[in-house]
């Protein structure tokens, strides 16, 4: 057990033992504006409708865990305020454990305002960072490792997140491979500091963005090239919008599936979360690549049909 883990008792396993699936990263407030056509600059028009949603890469990935039925926490930093207490009551109405969720005594929860266009699918995101601290490996080192089948980072603060992805490969090598942690980090943004913690985790997701940014046209050309940053034995993974998703697996083998666009693109925030909290459920249950590659298009597919994310299973 983690040194100083008596401060934080964990609610032990889900039902019928399960072990959780804990998520490190953002959680955030999104105001959404859903508009017929993209405002031009400078006017003053009605929304089809506005609302209020618990957002950041890290919760929304908690959301759909949860929607899916796998026993999930959520790990990340809250701010004082009404926003921190709507998105904190919010993952509690989801069944996602927060007992990882870090109070800081100064700074504001960060808030995206969202333009959601409802013609076209688009989603046009304007953060504000709030000058939040993100929990560090100090934080982590509260984490029960023996209650968690799978760790998941969103790359944020990479030194730290850095920290904590030792601590648990420290741990894996004293434990049976049964009661071993997995663990997977995805990279969106891409920022150079961000880049070695491709080679830290078991499983690891690129953007279209982080591909484009190293100059490769497609998922699969991203993949070859970016292969030997990775460990060996890990698997890499480029989700592409429209053209799918593609990865290498732990022997180098290579799988695509293709996208399941729904009838009408109704809204596409966090339909990359979406994608690897399916793909995480796929893989942590015991699931092959292909299954977990084809599964998670298909629900990151449903969930561009929809507004939100109810409705998604
Ligand atoms: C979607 C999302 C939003 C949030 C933004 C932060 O992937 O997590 O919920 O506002 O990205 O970058």
């Amino acid at each position: 057990m983690a040194a100083g883990a008596a401060a934080r008792r964990e609610p032990g396993p889900g039902p019928g033992g399960e072990k959780r699936i804990l998520c490190v990263g953002l959680v955030c407030l999104d105001i959404i504006s859903v508009v017929e056509a993209y405002p031009a600059e400078d006017s003053d028009i009605r929304c089809v409708s506005q609302r209020w949603q618990r957002g950041g890469n890290a919760s929304n990935s908690c959301t759909v865990l949860a929607l899916l039925g796998a026993p999930c926490a959520f790990m990340g930093s809250l701010a004082p305020g009404h926003a921190a207490d709507f998105v904190l009551a919010d993952l509690q109405r989801y069944g996602v454990d927060v007992g990882h969720a870090v109070p800081q005594p100064a700074g504001c929860l960060p808030t995206s305002v969202v333009i959601a266009n409802a013609s076209r699918g688009t989603r046009t995101i304007l953060h504000a960072h709030g000058n939040l601290p993100d929990v560090t490996a100090h934080d982590f080192e509260l984490v029960d490792f023996s209650q968690y089948k799978w760790i998941h980072w969103e790359a944020r603060n990479a030194a730290e997140q850095a920290a904590m992805m030792r601590r648990v490969e420290r741990y894996n090598r004293d434990q049976p491979a049964a009661e071993r942690v997995r663990t997977s980090v995805e990279v969106e943004k891409p920022r150079e500091e961000l880049l070695p913690l491709l080679g830290l985790a078991h499983v690891v997701f690129i953007s279209k963005d982080v591909a484009r940014h190293f100059g490769y046209q497609s998922a699969p050309e991203a993949l070859q090239g970016l292969h030997s940053r990775i460990q060996p034995g890990a698997t890499l993974i480029c989700a592409w919008a429209e053209e799918g998703a593609d990865a290498i697996g732990p022997s180098g083998e290579l799988v695509h599936s293709d996208a399941f666009p729904p009838e009408t693109l109704v809204d596409t925030l966090g339909a990359g979360d979406t994608f690897n909290a399916a793909v995480i459920f796929a893989l942590s249950a015991g699931r092959t690549l292909q299954d977990a590659l084809t599964f998670g298009c298909q629900i990151a597919g449903r969930k561009c049909g929809i507004q939100g994310f109810d409705g998604i299973v």
